[in-house]
C-alpha cells in the first residue's frame, strides 16, 4: 500500500488550520478545546458484565483457506511527533493463507487490512486483551448469526472467540470494528477498526486500478488533550445525544495527510469510520467525482457527483485520474459546508494529493463495472416501518436495545424480501426532553445482506438542510448504511437470506447506538 506522508504538521498546542476549521463546526469553540476537568481520558471501563461461556474450540469439519489471529490490545501509537498516544487497537497475525491476506497499515493504530476473496473460508481467532469485554463485527458481511459479532457474544478479558465463515459477499469495501453493547463508541474511538476488502471475478474483469493504485482511506475525527491523549465524551450527556465530534481529522490514523500519486488513474475507497461526524467530501477546485462503488461493492456503471455525502460507516469508492495534472501540483480534498438543521459544519481540509511522478501506464474507466442484480420493488413481500424517535434517549419505534429481546414486528421469515421504511419526521413528537427534543440525522445500518435505497421523501421543514447534502447521496449501489436526514423517510429493499437467528439494526452514530438506538431482528 502507498505510504502516506505527513506534511505541514499541526502542533497540538497551537491550533493550526485543520483544527481551527474543524473547531469552527462548533459555534462555541474557536480553537482547539483544552481538556476541561470533566473530560474523561481513555480508557474508561465499565464494571464487568455477566459473560456468556467462551466460544467452543474451532470445529473439525470446517476447513479454512485462511486463518488469522486478531488481538485487541492496549498500546500506544505515534499520531503526533514525539508523543505516544494511548490507543486500543487490533493486532493481526496470519496463521495460514496467502501473505497478502493481512496487510498492516503503516504508522497507524488501525487494525490490519484484511484482503479476502469471495468463496474463501476464513477462521479468525479473536483474543480480547482489553480490560473490558469486546467482540468484533464484520461490517457489511453476510455471515451466520453467531459469526456476526452480536453483542451477546462479547468475550471478557483474556478470552477468545473463534469465527468461521465463508466470504459470501461480492467484491467491495467492508470493514471490521468492535460491537459490545454500550461500549462500541469508546472502543472504535480508541482505535479499533480495520478494512475488510473482498475481491471476486467480476471485479477482476472490470480491470480497475489495483495494487498501489487502489487506496483505502478512513476518515475519523478525534479530540486530544494537551498531552496528545484521546478525549472522549467531554460534554457528557450532550455528546451522547448529539453524537461525539472531534476537532482533529485523521486519515488512516494520521493528521494532515498528503498522498503522493502518479499522474494516472486511482481507485480511492473512502470509509467514514467516525463515531458521528458526517462529511461532505469535495475537491477544493470544484472538480466532480466519478463514483464507482458504495458499501456493497461496484455500481453497475460509473456515476458522477458534485460532492460525496459520507455518513458514519458509509463507503464510497471513486475513480480519479490524475493524468494531465502537472507534475508537483497539488489537489485538495475538503469537507464542504453543510447543515443538518441542528448542526452547521464549516469547510475544513481532508487530504492533499501531490502529483509527484509521471506514470508509465494507465487504465481506462470501464463503461460497465458490474451486474448488481437488484431486486424489483414488486419483489417486496411486506413493508415495516421504523420510526427514529427521541423518547428520553434515542429509540427505534420507542424501544431500545435488549440483548436477546425481539418483537413480532422484528421477526422475519427466512429468505423474505422486504421493504423497511426509516421515518425521521417526528420532530415535536418526542417526549418532554426540553432542549433535547431535537431532530438529527441518523445513519441507519442493518446487519446481514445489503439493501437498495428505493425511495426518499423529504418534508417541507427538512428540505433546506437536506438540499445541502442530497446531491452527494449515492443510491445507485448496494448499501448497508443509509443516512436518514431530519424530516426524511427512506425506504430500503433487501433479502433476509440464508441464516436464521438474531441480527441487529441500529443507528451508526455510535453514541446513539451505545445509548440503545439498536434492536434485534430475528430471522426464522
Ligand atoms: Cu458497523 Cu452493527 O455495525
Ligand atoms: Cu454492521
Ligand atoms: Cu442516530
Amino acid at each position: 500500500m502507498t505510504k502516506l506522508t505527513r506534511r505541514n504538521f499541526i502542533r497540538l498546542a497551537g491550533a493550526g488550520a485543520a483544527t481551527a476549521v474543524l473547531a469552527a463546526c462548533n459555534p462555541n469553540s474557536t480553537n482547539l478545546t483544552p481538556t476541561s476537568p470533566g473530560e474523561t481520558p481513555l480508557p474508561a471501563t465499565l464494571p464487568p458484565a455477566t459473560l456468556p461461556p467462551p466460544t467452543a474450540v474451532p470445529s473439525a469439519d470446517f476447513v479454512p483457506d485462511v486463518e488469522i489471529a486478531l488481538r485487541a490490545v492496549e498500546d500506544t501509537a505515534v499520531i503526533f511527533p514525539n508523543v505516544n498516544t494511548n490507543v486500543w487497537r487490533i493486532q493481526g497475525e496470519l496463521l495460514q493463507g496467502d501473505a497478502h491476506t493481512l496487510q498492516p497499515v503503516p504508522d497507524s493504530y488501525l487494525g490490519p487490512t484484511l484482503r479476502l476473496r469471495k468463496g474463501q473460508k476464513v477462521r479468525i481467532h479473536f483474543t480480547n486483551e482489553l480490560p473490558e469485554e469486546s467482540i468484533i463485527h464484520w461490517h457489511g458481511l453476510h455471515v451466520p448469526a453467531n459469526m456476526d459479532g452480536h453483542p451477546q457474544y462479547a468475550v471478557g478479558s483474556g478470552q477468545t472467540y473463534v469465527y468461521e465463515f465463508e466470504v459470501l459477499n461480492r467484491a467491495g469495501t467492508y470493514w471490521y470494528h468492535p460491537h459490545p453493547h454500550g461500549r462500541t463508541g469508546p472502543q472504535v474511538y480508541a482505535g479499533m477498526a480495520g478494512f475488510f476488502l473482498v475481491s471476486d471475478d467480476e471485479e477482476d474483469a472490470a480491470n480497475l486500478p489495483s495494487g498501489e493504485y487502489d487506496i483505502p482511506l478512513v476518515l475519523q475525527d478525534r479530540r486530544f488533550d494537551d498531552n496528545g491523549q484521546l478525549v472522549y465524551l467531554g460534554n457528557g450527556m450532550m455528546d451522547q445525544m448529539m453524537g461525539f465530534l472531534g476537532n482533529q481529522l485523521l486519515i488512516n490514523g494520521q493528521p494532515d495527510v498528503t498522498l503522493p500519486v502518479a499522474a494516472r488513474a486511482y481507485r480511492l475507497r473512502l470509509l467514514n469510520g467516525s463515531n458521528s461526524r458526517i462529511y461532505k467530501v469535495g475537491w477544493e477546485d470544484g472538480s466532480p467525482f466519478t463514483v464507482i462503488g458504495t458499501d456493497g461493492g461496484l455500481l453497475e456503471k460509473p456515476v458522477e457527483r458534485p460532492y460525496l455525502t459520507l455518513a458514519p460507516a458509509e463507503r464510497i469508492e471513486i475513480w480519479v485520474d490524475f493524468n494531465g495534472r502537472s507534475l508537483n501540483s497539488e489537489l485538495k480534498l475538503v469537507s464542504l459546508p453543510f447543515t443538518t438543521g441542528e448542526f452547521q459544519s464549516g469547510q475544513f481540509p481532508v487530504l492533499t494529493v501531490h502529483i509527484e511522478r509521471e506514470a508509465t501506464e494507465n487504465v481506462a474507466l470501464p463503461e460497465k463495472l458490474s451486474s448488481p442484480n437488484f431486486f424489483a420493488a414488486a419483489d417486496s413481500e411486506r413493508t415495516r416501518t421504523v420510526a427514529l424517535l427521541m423518547q428520553g434517549g434515542w429509540t427505534l419505534n420507542g424501544r431500545t436495545f435488549e440483548m436477546t429481546g425481539v418483537t413480532d414486528d422484528e421477526t422475519i421469515p427466512l429468505n423474505a424480501i422486504e421493504t423497511w421504511e426509516y421515518v425521521n419526521d417526528s420532530a415535536g413528537r418526542g417526549m418532554g426532553m426540553g432542549m433535547m427534543n431535537m431532530s438529527l440525522p441518523h445513519p441507519m445500518h442493518m446487519h446481514g445482506e445489503s439493501f437498495q435505497v428505493i425511495e426518499r421523501q423529504i418534508n417541507a421543514s427538512g428540505k433546506a438542510a437536506w438540499e445541502t447534502l442530497s446531491e452527494g447521496f449515492v443510491d445507485e449501489g448496494w448499501k448497508d448504511t443509509v443516512l436518514v436526514m431530519p424530516g426524511e423517510r427512506v425506504k430500503v429493499l433487501r433479502r433476509f437470506g440464508d441464516f436464521t437467528g438474531l441480527f441487529i439494526y441500529h443507528c451508526h452514530n455510535l453514541e446513539h447506538e451505545d445509548m440503545g438506538m439498536m434492536r434485534n431482528f430475528k430471522i426464522v
